[in-house]
């Protein structure tokens, strides 16, 4: 393979840019040519393509966001958007992707590689929520953002003796709010992956107080339901504490990444490479107990694949993903009162 082309796809995450500066030096190492796409598949098919070079990707390794920009372009699920993207790739003579960003983004590289593009897939997003990995690029970053949040929030919190829900990110998936809620200490914790009451809430919150606990953090995964109706449904349920809601949004997708993630991204990056070289696509890069590890995109589930198609041609996911419930438990535990 002489030419190559990396985007990113979907949210933005905190890390995407050591990926793409990865995949450019390692495949100069190589002797591969590397085009950037602007813009994720939307850019593809516009034919947004420009070459790469040292100076392109200079300075980007502790730089968030992504220089490549990113767009979600649900019309690339069409057969016409993928033969657009295609006729562009043609025309400037690449013969594999690399695509960093989420489930939709592997989609769209499993298409290319079904078209004769062989297409690497890189987990890049806040959430956590990809198959086929431990951790998502931009995960370690977005959970330090919201415990650096949680930190100042708390001071306030404890001053005025407030109880405070604070609203975090995640889409579907409570990985943010456990690990945030660990490490920041929080006295609740709730995901959409493990039922609770109102009523249990409020009964924390007011024993939390009579046994002199003078503040109380409920990390409030958006899965579940926003702040603000968190906040209301608490009320209902009784709770008479002065409450506040912090939403802390999309602060969480920025900022420069973390060691992890820069370190997690460049092994990643450079491995999508390697792989391209050796004419494998439709695979995505993962880190299963700190080794790398590809999964075939599409397939049979006894084969790794971490989707497959039903009769009707439906995607499904294979083995979702699941957030870890010991975190949970164990935030139970650090919260118990003699
Ligand atoms: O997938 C990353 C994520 O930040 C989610 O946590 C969040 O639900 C969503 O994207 C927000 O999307 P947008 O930036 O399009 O509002």
């Amino acid at each position: 393979m002489k030419r190559i082309a990396v985007l990113t796809s979907g949210g933005d995450a905190p890390g995407m840019n050591a990926a793409i500066r990865a995949v450019f030096k390692k495949a100069v190492a190589e002797g591969i040519e590397v085009y950037g796409i602007n813009h994720g598949y939307a850019g593809m098919v516009a034919g947004d393509i420009f070459p790469l070079d040292f100076k392109a990707v200079g300075d980007t390794v502790r730089r968030g966001g992504t220089f490549l920009y990113s767009a979600r372009y649900p019309e690339f699920a069409e057969l016409e958007g993928q033969l657009k993207g295609i006729e562009q790739l043609k025309k400037k003579g690449i013969e594999g992707v690399v695509v960093i960003g989420g489930d939709g983004s592997y989609h769209g590289a499993m298409r290319l590689t079904e078209h004769g593009y062989p297409a690497v897939g890189l987990p890049g997003t806040i959430d956590n929520d990809i198959v086929g990995t431990d951790y998502t690029i931009g995960f370690d970053t977005a959970v330090t953002t919201v415990v650096e949040a949680v930190d100042k929030i708390r001071d306030t919190s404890t001053s005025h003796h407030r109880t405070f829900i604070v609203e975090v990110m995640g889409r579907g998936a409570g990985d943010i709010a456990l690990w945030s809620g660990i490490a920041s200490g929080a006295d609740e914790i709730i995901i959409p992956e493990k039922d609770f009451k109102f009523e249990d809430v409020v009964k924390n919150i007011q024993e939390g107080y009579e046994n002199g606990r003078n503040h109380h953090i409920i990390i409030l995964a958006e899965g579940v339901m926003s702040g603000a109706e968190f906040a209301e449904k608490l009320k209902e349920a009784g709770d008479r504490s002065d409450l506040r809601v912090s939403v802390l949004g999309h602060i969480q997708r920025g900022g420069s990444p973390t060691v992890r993630d820069r370190v997690l991204a460049s092994r990643m990056g450079a491995r999508a490479v390697e792989l391209l070289r050796d004419g494998i696509g439709g695979v995505a890069v993962g880190i299963h107990n700190e080794e790398l590890v590809e999964s075939p995109i599409l397939g049979k589930e006894e084969e790794g694949a971490l989707f497959s198609l039903t009769e009707k041609g439906e995607i499904v996911v294979n083995n979702p993903h699941k957030a870890d419930l010991n975190l949970y438990n164990l935030n139970v535990d650090l919260n118990k009162f003699e």
